[in-house]
């Protein structure tokens, strides 16, 4: 496995309870990366994705339950998994009849939410601005903490067996005409027989594999910050059309996040948190006086049709796990069983859906 992000850790752990001798390598932290920089909001339904993705991404809601319970049951470390359902809030009557539609096309697609008037919407969420128009609350999404499903998933693996590397780069993939034959990393040589990049955002820079093997993977830069505010004092993630809040069981409010083409540059600007700031204190203004106890931000793997790449490529051996996005957490469950349904040649409803796609590569960011 290359990357141990949690599509990296998952499809590892996914791969050894069926059986296989796994190895990760990670050239960071194992759940570091965009892993460790999202926001954990588990929402097929939040934004309207391409029509191949939006049943994989409901699919991958509906495993999270369970999915969730056996991974802290395996690590001993509980992801905080929250599905009381995302709200959506409307700043003005324009953007409420939006949200009528929107609850009528979920209603369709047998989705349920609740549109909710100003009061209700904020006797659910006190913290918000009581001139917003209303709201939407769609039931059944929700969040995590990615942060503590990263470390669940690496212990869950260590547990299974699975040798994760740290601080361990692949700089090279040694294959034949035909198929792979190992890695070159860090610390040398390492034989396989199978390959996984699982490298979100750097995926496209793997030197060794074929040009048609090289997903079109680049950087979309996200930054958020956390406001440290009383337990239990927001409950929902609230989202808008320009910035969402996230809490965490411990108080902390997640504010995000910003979408920016910055290359592989994963640093914060002040024009980045504050305008983060400022469009979070316009939806929720109760937040003002509390403390910014962390900024950071991270790279999701983007690509130009908005769909991962999962499957198999034509050098025998090599496979993909990449391109999640803005979903990657949501993805985790669905992805790590499609790949190893793949490795294995087992039937899976998504099989081939998400196989590499030959556009052009979108390094020029
Ligand atoms: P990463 O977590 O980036 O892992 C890739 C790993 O590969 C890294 O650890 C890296 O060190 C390693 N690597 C790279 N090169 C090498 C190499 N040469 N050798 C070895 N290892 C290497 N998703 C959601 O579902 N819900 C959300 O609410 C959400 N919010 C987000 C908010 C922000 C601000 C951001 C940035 C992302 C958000 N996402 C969200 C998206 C989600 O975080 C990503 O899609 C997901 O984390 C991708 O996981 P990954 O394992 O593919 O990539
Ligand atoms: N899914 C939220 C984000 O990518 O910012």
């Amino acid at each position: 496995m290359i990357g141990a992000g949690v599509i990296g850790l998952a499809v590892a752990l996914e791969l050894s309870m069926r059986g296989a001798n796994v190895r990760a390598f990670d050239s960071g932290n194992p759940g570091g990366a965009a892993s460790w920089a999202g926001a954990g909001m588990l929402a097929p339904y939040l934004e309207e994705p391409p029509e191949a993705l939006a049943g994989f991404l409901a699919h991958s809601l509906a495993m999270y339950a369970t999915y969730a319970r056996d991974v802290h049951a395996a690590s001993g470390i509980d992801p905080e998994l929250q599905l009381n359902g995302i709200l959506r809030v409307a700043r003005d009557e324009w953007e409420m009849e939006r949200l009528r539609e929107r609850s009528t096309r979920l209603a369709g697609a047998g989705v349920a939410s609740t549109v909710l008037d100003s009061r209700a919407t904020v006797e659910l969420e006190p913290a918000i601005d009581p001139h917003i128009s209303g709201g939407l609350l769609v039931h059944g999404e929700g969040y995590l903490d990615n942060r503590r499903l990263g470390r669940a998933l690496r212990r869950a693996c260590e547990r299974a067996g699975v040798r994760v590397a740290e601080q361990t780069a692949v700089t090279r993939v040694e294959a034949d005409e035909r198929r792979v034959l190992g890695l070159q990393t860090s610390a040398g040589f390492v034989a396989a027989t199978t390959v996984v990049n699982a490298m979100g955002a750097w995926a496209s820079q793997l030197p060794g594999v074929p040009d048609d093997c090289v997903p079109s993977v680049f950087p979309v830069r996200g930054q958020m910050l956390a406001l440290q505010a009383p337990k239990g004092l927001m409950r929902h993630a609230t989202y808008t059309d320009d910035v969402y809040v996230v809490p965490r069981r411990d108080g902390r409010l997640l504010i995000g996040a910003t979408t920016e083409r910055a290359g592989f540059d994963a640093r914060t600007t002040a024009e980045g948190i504050h305008g983060l700031l400022e469009r979070g204190l316009r939806v929720a203004p109760a937040l003002r006086g509390f403390t910014v106890s962390e900024s950071w931000a991270g790279l999701r793997p983007a690509t130009d049709d908005g769909l991962p790449a999962i499957g198999a490529t034509t050098l025998e051996g090599y496979f993909l796990a990449t391109g999640h996005y803005r979903n990657g957490i949501l993805l985790v469950p669905a992805t790590a069983r499609l790949l190893a349904d793949v490795i294995e040649g087992k039937p899976n409803a998504f099989a081939g859906t998400f196989a590499l796609r030959q556009e052009a590569n979108s390094l020029n960011v």
